[in-house]
Formats: C-alpha cells, sequence, structure tokens
C-alpha cells in the first residue's frame, strides 16, 4: 500500500488549503466519508488474506486518525480566526466617555433637603411630615399662641376661605413647619427625634422674602435633652452641611411663644469680594430659631411635660441653600428659569449621602 503516503499528503494538503468551514467538510467526506476514498480502502480489506489485511487495516486506522485529527485541529484554527475577525470588526473603546441624555437638574432646595435629610438621619431623626393647608390650632394655639397673641399678627398669615355662614376659625397656609411638632408628637410620643422640612407660607415679598420658602423643623424629646443638645446637634449639623473642620454659632436670647428659653442662633462668616465664608469672618448670619419645647407644647400634643423635655428648631432652608451655593438671589428659586436651573441645579442620579460626599 505504497499509495497510502501520497494519499495523506494530498488529504492533509486538501485541509490546511480549507479556507472555510464548508470547504473542510467536503475534504471530509471526500477522505472519511462513507463514499470518501479511506472508506473505499477499508471496505476493498475484505478481499486480502488474513495476514496482509492485518497489515494494511492497521495501517489505514493510523490514516484515518491523522486525518480526522487535521480535519479538528483546521475547524478549531477557522473557529479561532472568526472569532478574532469577530473581536478586531466589533471593537469597542469602553473607555470614552458616555453621552449623557439631559435629564433635568435637582433644584438647589430639593439638594439642600436630601442633604439635610442625610446628615440629621446619621444622627438619629426621622423625617416627619405634616399638611400645608393647616388648621389654625395646629399652625396657633398648640404652639402656645392663642388668638389675641401678637404672634399671630407677625406671621403675616394667607388665610383659606371657609364657606358663607361657616364661622369656624378658617384654615391657614402653615406659616411655619413647627405644626409637625404637635403632629409627629401626637403620633408617636416621646421619645422622639425628627425632622420635618417642608414649604411654608407668608404674606412677603421682597429682595429676601418670597410668599413660599421653605423650613426644616427639628425636634428631639426625651427624659434628659437639654439645650447643650442642641448647641451640639447643630454644630455638628452645620460642620457637615457647610463641609468646614469647625463653626461657631453664637446663640442670642430671643422669645418665641413655643419654646423657653429660646434662642435664635447666628453662623460665623465673612463676605469678601461677594465671596461669602463660614467658619472663618467676623460677620455673624442669623440662620435658625430654637429653644426648649414650652411644656404647654408638649401637653397640647399628648406628652408629659413632668416626664419628657427636649429642644426644638426651625432653619429656613432656602437661606442655607444661598449661603453654600453662593446664590445670591432669593426669587430667582422660584422663577422655573431653565438656564438658572441648568447653572444651579445637581445631577439627577448623584443622591447626596455621607458616605459618598453630600454634593460633587
Ligand atoms: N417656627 C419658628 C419660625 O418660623 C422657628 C422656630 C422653630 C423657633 C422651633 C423655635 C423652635 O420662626
Amino acid at each position: 500500500m505504497d499509495g497510502l503516503d501520497t494519499l495523506k499528503a494530498r488529504f492533509i494538503a486538501a485541509v490546511s488549503a480549507a479556507s472555510d468551514e464548508a470547504a473542510l467538510e467536503e475534504v471530509r467526506l471526500a477522505a472519511l466519508g462513507k463514499k470518501g476514498e479511506i472508506s473505499a480502502l477499508m471496505a476493498g480489506l475484505g478481499k486480502m488474506d488474513p495476514e496482509a489485511r492485518k497489515a494494511a487495516g492497521a495501517q489505514l486506522n493510523i490514516l484515518k486518525d491523522e486525518i480526522d485529527a487535521a480535519l479538528r485541529a483546521k475547524k478549531a484554527a477557522l473557529a479561532d480566526a472568526a472569532l478574532n475577525e469577530r473581536l478586531q470588526a466589533e471593537w469597542l473603546d469602553v473607555t470614552l466617555p458616555g453621552r449623557p441624555r439631559r435629564m433635568g437638574t435637582i433644584h438647589p432646595v430639593s439638594q439642600v433637603m436630601d442633604e439635610l435629610t442625610a446628615i440629621f438621619a446619621d444622627m438619629g431623626f426621622a423625617v416627619a411630615e405634616g399638611p400645608q393647608v393647616e388648621s389654625d390650632w395646629y399652625n396657633f394655639d398648640a404652639l402656645n399662641i392663642p388668638p389675641e397673641h401678637p404672634a399671630r399678627q407677625e406671621h403675616d398669615t394667607f388665610f383659606m376661605a371657609r364657606a358663607e355662614g361657616d364661622n369656624r376659625p378658617p384654615h391657614v397656609l402653615r406659616t411655619h413647619t413647627s405644626p409637625v411638632q404637635i403632629r409627629a408628637m401626637a403620633a408617636q410620643g416621646a421619645p422622639i427625634r425628627v425632622i420635618a422640612p417642608g414649604r411654608v407660607y407668608r404674606m412677603d415679598m421682597d429682595q429676601t422674602h418670597t410668599p413660599m420658602f421653605h423650613q426644616v423643623e427639628g425636634l428631639a424629646i426625651d427624659r434628659d435633652i437639654s439645650m447643650a443638645n442642641l448647641k451640639w446637634t447643630l454644630e455638628e449639623f452645620c460642620r457637615a452641611f457647610f463641609k468646614v473642620p469647625s463653626v461657631e454659632l453664637r446663640f442670642r436670647a430671643s422669645h418665641f411663644p413655643f419654646t423657653e428659653p429660646s434662642a435664635e442662633v447666628d453662623i460665623r462668616c465673612s463676605w469678601e469680594g461677594g465671596q461669602l465664608k463660614i467658619g472663618e469672618g467676623d460677620k455673624w448670619m442669623e440662620i435658625l430659631g430654637s429653644g426648649m419645647v414650652h411644656p404647654k407644647v408638649l401637653a397640647a400634643a399628648g406628652v408629659d411635660p413632668t416626664q419628657w423635655q427636649g429642644f426644638a428648631f426651625g432653619m429656613g432652608i432656602d437661606r442655607i441653600a444661598m449661603l453654600k451655593y453662593g446664590i445670591p438671589d432669593l426669587r430667582a428659586f422660584f422663577e422655573s428659569d431653565l438656564r438658572w436651573l441648568r447653572h444651579y441645579g445637581f445631577a439627577a442620579l448623584d443622591m447626596p449621602d455621607l458616605a459618598g460626599g453630600l454634593s460633587r
């Protein structure tokens, strides 16, 4: 069977010449297929005498295995080449920056609400809410502001209309977030630690006042909470919020009907060349009102003032947003000017948290 070597050389050459899977399959059929040349030689073995058949059979089997191995190797090589070609053709630079679609921006007030919620949540304060249309009992009476109290005038209240002949006191647009103190204590009792960010309304409009603005109320009631806890809480908040290593707060004696004692709180700052700096300088900026919750307020909310005490504060959100982000005019907050929002707004997917950073 001298022809076997030439046969082998021919098939091996055909295998290596096959340029795709279909051509390779043709070679396979021609060699090892039912009607292939090797198969025909195998069939011819039957006519040989036993000695010759044994020798020829062994040779043919070796040849068959060799061609089979060559076919498999070529098949794998073709598959690799095809994959490489695809990898080359479909190459994609994943380091290219994406092309984000414009999704609108987060308003600085929303951003600051998210920031302060993250900071106070870290100190154990939950978020409480109340309605913006409030009864005058929650907005005033329960907060120790009886009907003839002068503080009612100072609040420049918006009153809701009552139906003709209905002589009950009208509802009001809440003038502060303090009514949420009453609602939260009435609902949860003591001890309690909540903040209540939200909209408030007063009939006032000039460079520094808008008829709707935002406050955040804070309330912490327990058995032994004092002004010292208030001071620490506010200092911690300001350090985290303004991202400064230390802040200085000034507590000025003041008066609110719903706290006793009461204090207004100023933060040390400087104004230089239109640049505001928090924590240094010789200016003071008022940022909030606060005090120890009045026993009458605790009682109105169903909390026993002989057992419980604590602090409350109310802070202007728009004001601290202006301070932190250098926004000069309050009124622009509520004009819905898209150019302003694009300039002062925040990326929609950056949620403030203490671990990842409050804002970028
Ligand atoms: N409600 C007060 C205001 O709007 C602020 C305040 C809240 C003061 C809580 C003391 C305690 O001016």
